[in-house]
C-alpha cells in the first residue's frame, strides 16, 4: 500500500518527535521550530530544519505547512468501536455501565444497517483526532466485525482488531460458543490479518464473561495466527476483580485466568491494570505483556488511578489509551493530559513533563503495538505516519501559542488544548487520510 510516488514530498513545520525515551534519557524531545520531514514510498527519508532537509531534496514537493506543527500519528493502544454512542454515559461504575448503558448498545450492532455507518464513522474519528495506529475493541457479531475490518482496510490505518468473544454473563444476544467463536474468529482473522495494514488481535471480552473452555478456544486462534495479537480487559475495577477470582477459585489472582490459556505473552496488550499486585506486575514483565492505560476511562467509570511508579520500576510497558465509550474522546492528546493529571494527584507524584507524554502517545504505543520499528516517531526509515496541528485562529490554543517561549512549552499547550479542531492533517505511510484530499 506505500505510496509509489517517484519523487519525495517535504512536509514543512514545526517538527516535535520523541525518539527518545524520556524515562530514561532527559534529551528525548527533538525539536525543529523552523523544520520538515521529507518523505518517499511511504517512508520518511530525512528530518531536520527545512534549509538542510531541501537542500538534500532539492526535487521534491514542498507542503508548506511553517506555522503549524507536525508530530508523529497517535497511537490508542484501546478503544471500542462499538461504543461511540454510549460516550458521556455518566454516573455509573464498569458492571452497572456495562449492564445498564453498554451493552445494549453493542447488541445494537447485529443489525448491519446500523454498524456500517457506525464503523465508518468511527474510522473517520480516529483520523480526524490524528490516530494513526489503533488497537480496537470490536464487536460480538462477526459480520459486522467483517463489515469494520472493510471500513478499516479502505482508511488506510494501522488497525488491529477482532472478534469479541464470551460465553456467559452479559446479554443473552452477545453469547456464542467457545467452539463458533473459534471458527469464526479464525475465519476473519485468516481474511484480514495481514491484509494491507490490518492486523488480527484474539479479543476475549474478559474473564467474567469467558468460561475456562472460551479462554481456551482464544489461545488455539492466538497460536493459528502467527502474528496476532492478544487483548483483553485485566484488573480495572475492585468489584469485578472480586468477581473474577470468584468464577475462576482455582486462579490467584486476574492474571491467571489468561495466563493458564496461553494468554498472556509479548503480543497480548491488557488494558487498565489500575488494581494489579505485585506479583501479576512482576509476571507480566517477565512474559513482555503491556498495558493500555486508559485515564479518562479511569476516572470517568470511578475505577481508579493507574499505578504508573509501579509499571515504570517493574518495567512493564504501557501506551496510552482511549477506552471509547467509557473514554471521553478519541483524543490521545487528551488522555495525555489526564494522565499528567492523574500522576500529579497521587501520593508519590510523577512530574510528567510534555516529552514523557508525546513518547506515551506515540513510540510508547507503538512498542506496545509491537509496531516500534515501524513507527512512532519522525527519524529516517519510520512509515511516513504524521499528524500536522494547527491552532484554529481566536481558539484558547492559538492566543497561548503567540506566548509560548520555547518548543517545550508548545507541546505542553499542544498536549492540553489541541483538540480535533485543531487537527489540520493526517498522514499514514505518507498518504493523506484526513480529510481526504
Ligand atoms: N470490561 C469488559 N468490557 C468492558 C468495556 O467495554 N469497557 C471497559 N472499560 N471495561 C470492560
Ligand atoms: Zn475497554
Amino acid at each position: 500500500m506505500a505510496v509509489q510516488n517517484p519523487r519525495a514530498s517535504i512536509l514543512r513545520a514545526r517538527v516535535l518527535h520523541t525518539p527518545r525515551d524520556p524515562f530514561s534519557d532527559e534529551a528525548a524531545l527533538d525539536c525543529h521550530e523552523n523544520g520538515a520531514v521529507a518523505f518517499q514510498d511511504g517512508e520518511i527519508i530525512a528530518t531536520g530544519d527545512f534549509a538542510e532537509v531541501s537542500g538534500r531534496h532539492p526535487d521534491a514537493d514542498v507542503i508548506d505547512e511553517r506555522d503549524a506543527f507536525l508530530l508523529p500519528g497517535l497511537v490508542d493502544t484501546h478503544v471500542h468501536w462499538p461504543q461511540l454512542g454510549v460516550i458521556g454515559a455518566m454516573g455509573l461504575e464498569l458492571l452497572d455501565w456495562l449492564r445498564t448503558r453498554t451493552l445494549p448498545e453493542e447488541v445494537k450492532l447485529a443489525d448491519l444497517g446500523y454498524a456500517r455507518p457506525l464503523a465508518r464513522d468511527f474510522i473517520h474519528g480516529l483520523a480526524a483526532n490524528g490516530t494513526t495506529t489503533a488497537l480496537v475493541f470490536g464487536t460480538h457479531f462477526p459480520e459486522a466485525q467483517d463489515v469494520f475490518f472493510e471500513a478499516a482496510a479502505e482508511s488506510g490505518l494501522r488497525i488491529a482488531s477482532g472478534l469479541v468473544v464470551s460465553d456467559r454473563d452479559l446479554l443473552p444476544e452477545l453469547r456464542t460458543t467457545a467452539a463458533e467463536a473459534h471458527d469464526a474468529a479464525l475465519s476473519l482473522g485468516r481474511r484480514w490479518h495481514g491484509h494491507g495494514r490490518l492486523r488480527y488481535a484474539v479479543t476475549p471480552r474478559f474473564s467474567i464473561s469467558c468460561s475456562e473452555e472460551m479462554l481456551d478456544s482464544c489461545g488455539a486462534v492466538a497460536a493459528e495466527l502467527d502474528g496476532s495479537l492478544v487483548t483483553s480487559h485485566l484488573n480495572e475495577n475492585r468489584d469485578e476483580v472480586e468477581a473474577v477470582l470468584d468464577l475462576f477459585e482455582e486462579a490467584d489472582d486476574y492474571l491467571a485466568t489468561y495466563e493458564r490459556h496461553g494468554l498472556v505473552g509479548p503480543a497480548t496488550v491488557m488494558a487498565h491494570n489500575v488494581h494489579a499486585t505485585d506479583d501479576e506486575l512482576a509476571r507480566m514483565a517477565s512474559a513482555g505483556t503491556s498495558v493500555a492505560h486508559c485515564p479518562s476511562s479511569n476516572g470517568f467509570l470511578g475505577s481508579g488511578i493507574f499505578p504508573m511508579r509501579r509499571h515504570l520500576d517493574t518495567r512493564v510497558g504501557f501506551g496510552l489509551g482511549t477506552d471509547v465509550g467509557a473514554g471521553t474522546g478519541l483524543s490521545v492528546l487528551k488522555e495525555g493530559l489526564l494522565a499528567y493529571l492523574g500522576q500529579m494527584v497521587v501520593s508519590d507524584p510523577i512530574r510528567l513533563t510534555p516529552a514523557h507524554l508525546l513518547w506515551l502517545a506515540t513510540r510508547a504505543g507503538a512498542q506496545v503495538l509491537g509496531l516500534g520499528d515501524t513507527v512512532g516517531d519522525l527519524s529516517p526509515g519510520r512509515a511516513a505516519d504524521m499528524l500536522l496541528l494547527r491552532a484554529p485562529e481566536g481558539s484558547t490554543l492559538a492566543a497561548t501559542l503567540a506566548r509560548v517561549e520555547s518548543p517545550d512549552h508548545a507541546l505542553g499547550a499542544l498536549i492540553t488544548l489541541a483538540r480535533e479542531d485543531s487537527v489540520a492533517g493526517t498522514w499514514v505511510a505518507g498518504e493523506r487520510v484526513y480529510p481526504r484530499m
